[in-house]
């Protein structure tokens, strides 16, 4: 399945571990961490060896990553199951980079697009666009689900000290409470929707479409809808069915994957809040990171050695998922946004030849820190499955010099994780530690064991000077790519999403039994008697 020096690199790793590492070469921090600019890349704390780390980068070669690298800047159709082009390079690229899907170019539409996003967001900030009764939109609701939802989201929040555009809501789920308390409080008059959808056929986004559409039609009239509604989408003419003007319609294309998007038009509510100069500056950090992707040594490049880490420990160490904690509170809906990235591209059970796989992408799951320490961390130091661990952090914060010490605890405590998780406690450690504070020899006999922290866990860090927009940029692309290097790893197609078919056509041919219109007769035992209880529950 992979080359024969990969595993006896895993063999040796299991074998050695990362301390040792560490007292073989005092120098593994400089030779183990890797830079673009500021962001730094430190993978020291992992078992990967120099010997383990060339084998990866022959195994990335022998795999064709740079072939398929170029090959989708190329603007080939790489998703191949759905016959397209992945381009969302071609969204952050420079006017004038002569990028091409399937042979046709693309950046006059690209610039023309990211040119009417500019003159509405502008128009709404400044209050020159506004609603039905001439007052000024003081807030922005963006519908949408998935892809359509959290990238925005996701940036929204991170990019909050570039915040200065009207307040920007998002909601997703097809729950009537996620619209229902989104909207209260908020004025029709000054609201704005947005409906964000690829497709412009999710249930979920279209049926919250159209009870916003009915909140805006009962307070203001039906011709307001025109004015309170803009849309983005590749389906123009369902668009213009829902009623919505083209000249607030935002279009992409079909080279562009839902979870690939928020560089397109689907970014609108992004450049609402932080305006269109910071958004420009976002697709700048994104378009440095793909420069770097396509251009740096196999050895030295980010998104290559990342997507490498992750392979290593998914299929030679075995480790099922893996944990993305940014140390960072406005990172904080980042392991969402990775977990549809990552999940949503690498998990699939056969490969581009559509022969089974050994293994798929992991679980990414995770949540801030400090947050998660007091969590689920106990799990990741003294569970039984390893978890490797991504820790994020910024040098800098944003907040004021007074609140240097929130930062200073903030950087400690990210750096004593990883550091814990390496170096853990021993049995007599522990022991010691307990008779020091007190405890007989009797209780520190029984207590030690519990207080063992087996270390040689790993982890990889990624620190950069500040979370302001290119930054920010730069993350997401790195990721990206990284999710492409792994599919290219794994031999699967990441760009496709068939995955999440089956439920959507349950769930439709459901709603009509759960109405109590059709008879849950010929359904499995556990479907029909949990409708019945829905629909006795439902009477009482
Ligand atoms: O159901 C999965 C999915 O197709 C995602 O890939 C996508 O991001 C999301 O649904 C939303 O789709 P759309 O933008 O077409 O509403």
């Amino acid at each position: 399945m992979y080359p024969d020096a990969i595993a006896t690199a895993a063999a040796r790793a299991e074998k050695i571990g990362i301390q040792s590492l560490f007292k073989a070469d005092p120098k593994r921090f400089e030779a183990m961490s890797f830079r673009q600019d500021d962001l730094l890349l430190d993978l020291s704390k992992t078992a990967i060896d120099p010997e383990a780390l060339s084998a990866l980068i022959d195994f990335a070669r022998e795999r064709k990553v740079e072939a398929k690298r170029d090959a989708m800047f190329a603007g080939a159709k790489i998703n191949e199951t759905e016959g397209r082009s992945v381009l969302h390079v071609a969204l952050r690229a420079k006017p004038g980079d002569g990028f091409k899907a399937d042979g046709e170019p693309v950046g006059d539409a690209v610039q023309a697009v990211r040119w009417e996003m500019t003159l509405f967001a502008d128009a709404i900030r400044s209050g020159a666009a506004h609603g039905a009764t001439g007052k000024a939109f003081t807030d922005v609701v963006n519908i949408g689900i998935g892809g359509s939802d959290l990238g925005p989201a996701m940036a929204t929040l991170a990019l909050a000290p570039y915040h200065n555009g009207p307040n920007v809501h998002y909601v997703s789920n097809v729950d009537g409470a996620h619209i229902a308390d989104t909207i209260t409080g908020l004025d029709p008059e000054t609201t704005l929707f947005i409906v964000a959808s690829k497709t412009f056929t999710t249930v979920e986004t279209m049926t919250n479409a159209r009870t916003a559409r009915d909140w805006i039609v009962a307070k203001l009239g039906e011709d307001a809808v025109e004015t309170h509604f803009s849309a983005v989408s590749t389906a123009l003419d369902q668009v213009e069915a829902f009623g919505i003007s083209e000249d607030r319609t935002f279009g992409f294309w079909d080279w562009v994957g839902g979870r690939y998007s928020i560089w397109s038009a689907i970014g609108l509510p992004l450049m609402i809040a932080i305006g269109p100069e910071k958004f420009r500056e976002f697709l700048a950090g994104g378009h440095e990171m793909d420069e770097h992707f396509r251009s740096a040594p196999l050895g030295e490049n980010l998104p290559i050695l990342l997507g490498l880490v992750g392979w290593w420990h998914r299929v030679a160490m075995d480790c099922p998922t893996r944990a993305i904690i940014p140390y960072d509170q406005r990172l904080s809906r980042f392991p969402a946004y990775l977990q549809q990235l990552d999940m949503e591209s690498n998990g699939k059970r056969v490969g581009l030849d559509g022969e089974p796989v050994a293994v798929s992408g992991p679980v990414a799951w995770g949540e801030p820190g400090t947050n998660g320490q007091h969590a689920f961390f106990q799990l990741i130091h003294q569970g039984t499955d390893v978890v490797p661990v991504e820790f994020l952090a910024a040098a800098n914060a944003h907040e004021s010099e007074k609140m240097t010490v929130h930062q200073d605890l903030l950087l400690a405590n990210c750096i004593a994780q990883s550091e814990a998780l390496m170096i853990g406690r021993t049995l007599e450690e522990a022991r010691r530690q307990l008779l020091d504070g007190g405890a007989t020899p009797d209780e520190a006999q029984r207590i030690a064991p519990h207080r063992v922290f087996p270390g040689e866990r790993p982890s990889v860090t990624m620190l950069y000077a500040q979370l302001d927009p290119r930054t920010l940029g730069r993350l997401i692309a790195l990721y990206e790519h990284r999710v492409f290097v792994e599919a290219q790893l794994f031999g699967i197609n990441a760009f496709d999403q068939w995955g999440v078919e089956l439920g959507k056509e349950l769930a439709k041919n459901l709603v009509p039994v759960v109405t109590g219109e059709q008879d849950a007769g010929s359904r499995d035992g556990s479907t029909r008697g949990l409708v019945a209880a829905i629909q006795t529950m439902r009477r009482t």
